[in-house]
């Protein structure tokens, strides 16, 4: 069975973005799914120095393996003041420096969710011209906006919202 990792960019341990993910993950059919939460990859603040001194931490070793082995990845990013939050950022810094193609070539739904009306549109542009450098193959994207009226007890309650994602899905289970 094919398997996705299913991830949220943000370490708040409610995060919509990683419930958006994880809600995306489950309306694909036939496939293994790795939620990963980023507190369980905790990291200490990239450094050339910690780099070249230590080496890469046991957890981005461990989320690199993770990553080598995926089929494709649903990805729901958090914006922080318009871009990455940073342990997101921290985290792609560190798996860069493993492997440039962060997402080898597999193929994502990217997505992005706030509880604004913009739905972290910024943070999405922003991977959408970074991720394909970095080996993402993205067959298709969508900001998530007002959160909190749009998604209610881990369901998508407004029918466009939900028809959008429907069709991403029936576009990455072909690619997978
Ligand atoms: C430091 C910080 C900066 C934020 N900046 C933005 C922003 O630029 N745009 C936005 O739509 N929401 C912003 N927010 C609100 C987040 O979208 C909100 O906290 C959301 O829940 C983050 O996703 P998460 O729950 O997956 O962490 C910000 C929140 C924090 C804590």
């Amino acid at each position: 069975m094919k398997k996705i990792i299913t991830l949220g960019g943000s370490n708040s341990k409610s995060s919509i973005n990683k419930q958006l993910a994880e809600y995306v993950g489950s309306t694909v059919s036939n496939v293994e799914l790795r939620p990963i939460d980023l507190n369980e990859f905790e990291m200490p603040m990239y450094s050339i120095d910690i780099e070249n001194e230590v080496g890469f931490s046991s957890s981005t070793k461990r989320l690199n393996e993770l990553f080598e082995n995926a089929d494709g990845f649903l990805v729901s990013l958090a914006e922080h003041n318009g871009a990455y939050s940073a342990v997101f950022k921290n985290t792609l810094d560190w798996l860069s420096r493993i492997e440039a193609k962060v997402w080898r070539d597999k193929p994502m739904i990217l997505m992005s969710a706030s509880p604004g009306g913009r739905g972290g549109q910024s943070v999405l542009e922003i991977a959408l011209t970074k991720f394909p450098r970095m080996g993402a193959n993205i067959v298709g994207s969508m900001s998530f906006p007002s959160f909190y009226d749009n998604f209610k007890d881990k369901e998508i309650v407004t029918e466009e919202l939900k028809t959008k994602l429907k069709e991403l899905v029936v576009l990455f289970e072909k690619e997978i």
